[in-house]
């Protein structure tokens, strides 16, 4: 058997390692290059941190499954999620995982998402309004920013009841202090000091400022909870959403939850459920505007299946469009917002074939995985019609290396909720608007800040010519 230390990789500099060769907001771009260069399973250092990057698709299924016993997230991530106090399902570990995981999977479950589609489709219609106005007035649109707007409105009508409208208000809403949680929890858990410990930088005091700013929001949402559930004790038996189970559970005897829990929960499920479907739709797009023909395509398929309403207005209209989702598919095999995931093996453990010891950091490179030839044919090519032709065309096309929405045990419960949302919003899109670059069209970078966003994705929305 073959050790750590047998691992080829970057040569590294005494004491900081690869540091110098990374930035940490390209850091899946330089570990995807190092792989094509090293292989599927290849060594690095960061300062006194000990990587292993794996893009090896059975190699990471197994690390995936074998989760959480023998694997867990890298572990800056619970430390760093337990000093900002967001210690829930995501960054939590072991136990605590199994009893957060149970109420998080059992809130957005498929067969909670569905019934929620009417509230869905009213928070995608003031998008709809949002856009045509801009578009009228000829302003320059962020999509990113819109779309954030709607997946944090969305998650909380789902998960906790509550309607923030926050795509219709104008001024501050709860997304700026999210906004600055991410990039900084990037930054802490990639860190090879933790410096916020010795001094503040005045990037600590914003995040401080930010979670201050979010503790006021989320116990805000919680204690309108509290007051529903005491105006109407029937909820503590029959919950009609996460946040109600959750209170519930902390409340019936035995402590399984305490406030801490739940305002962890709440704050990852907001964070969750934000970047990632808007980063997804806001990248969907972009393959529409360098891919017309894509554009065209799913727009003929949309109008048939739901003219002549403008936007869907039933959940079973969403299965309707293959091709819809084979463009998505396409784009999250190609920009998924989460390329990389980082995670640590809790006893020496094999990965092909070489011994990798406890601690180790592992870096699960999925995009890597998505775009090998051997996995997918013509990995690196935009080509929606691989998702309908599937193997029957005759070149590779293994499914288990598409991960977008990791694997095993700890898989994205928020799945079903994303991809319902996905749907609804492109095809809104497709029925109602033209777009094409802001001027100036500055080019669209990946940037990783936790997801990775469509930098720059300035655009100009107009109603549809034709
Ligand atoms: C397109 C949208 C989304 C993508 C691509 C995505 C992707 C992911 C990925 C890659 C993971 C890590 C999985 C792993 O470690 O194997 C994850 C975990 C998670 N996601 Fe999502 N996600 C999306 C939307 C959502 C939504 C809408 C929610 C909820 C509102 C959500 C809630 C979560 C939670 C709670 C976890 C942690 C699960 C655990 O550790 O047990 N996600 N997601």
């Amino acid at each position: 058997m073959k050790t750590y230390r047998d691992l080829d990789g970057p040569p590294a500099l005494p004491v900081i390692g690869n540091l110098h060769q990374i930035r940490l907001n390209r850091l899946h771009l330089t570990l995807e290059r190092w792989a094509d260069r090293y292989g599927p399973l290849y060594r690095a250092r960061l300062g006194p941190i000990r990587v292993a990057a794996v893009s090896d698709a059975a190699a990471v299924r197994q690390v995936h499954r074998e989760r959480p016993g023998r694997f867990r997230r890298w572990r800056a991530i619970e430390a760093v999620a337990r000093e900002i106090g967001m210690l829930g399902v995501f960054a939590a570990e072991g136990r605590d995982w199994r009893r957060h995981r149970g109420l998080v999977a059992a809130g957005l479950n498929a067969a909670r998402v569905r019934p929620f589609f009417p509230k869905l489709a009213v928070a995608v219609g003031r998008l709809q309004r949002k856009w045509e106005r801009a578009a009228d007035a000829g302003e320059t649109t962020d999509l990113c920013r819109d779309l954030m707007r709607l997946t944090v409105d969305v998650t909380a009508q789902l998960a906790f009841g509550i309607d923030f409208n926050t795509v219709e208000t104008e001024g501050p809403v709860i997304q700026r202090h999210l906004d600055r949680v991410f990039p900084m929890v990037h930054r802490r858990i990639n860190a090879p000091l933790a410096w916020w410990r010795y001094v503040r930088l005045p990037a600590d005091r914003a995040l401080d400022r930010a979670l201050a700013g979010l503790r006021t929001e989320v116990d805000g949402i919680i204690g309108e909870a509290r007051a529903r559930m005491r105006a109407n004790p029937a909820l503590r038996d029959s919950p009609s959403n996460f946040l109600e189970a959750i209170i519930a559970a902390g409340e019936d005897g035995r402590g399984k939850f305490s406030d801490a829990d739940i305002f962890a929960n709440v704050c990852t499920l907001l964070l969750a459920g934000e970047d990632t479907t808007a980063h997804t739709i806001a990248w969907t797009v972009h393959g529409f505007m360098q891919h017309p023909e894509h554009f065209a395509r799913a727009r003929a398929e949309v109008d048939e299946a739901i003219a002549p309403a403008m936007a869907v207005e039933e959940p079973e209209q969403v299965e309707r469009f293959p091709f819809l989702d084979a463009v998505c598919n396409e784009s999250m095999r190609l920009k998924p917002v989460a390329p990389v995931n980082s995670l640590e093996p809790v006893e020496d453990v094999e990965i092909l074939g070489h011994t990798i010891p406890r601690g180790t950091m592992v870096m699960v490179l999925n995009r890597h995985i998505a775009m090998q030839d051997g996995n997918f044919g013509d990995g690196a090519r935009f080509d929606p019609e691989r998702w309908l032709a599937g193997a029957a065309r005759g070149c590779p096309h293994d499914t288990e290396a598409f991960i977008p929405f990791g694997s095993g045990p700890r898989f994205c419960p928020g799945r079903s909720l994303a991809l319902l949302q996905i749907r609804t919003v492109l095809a809104m899109f497709c029925r109602n608007f033209d777009v094409e670059p802001a001027f100036p069209a500055r080019p669209v970078e990946e940037k990783h800040a936790f997801t990775m966003m469509p930098e720059n994705l300035l655009v100009r929305l107009s109603r549809r010519a034709s």
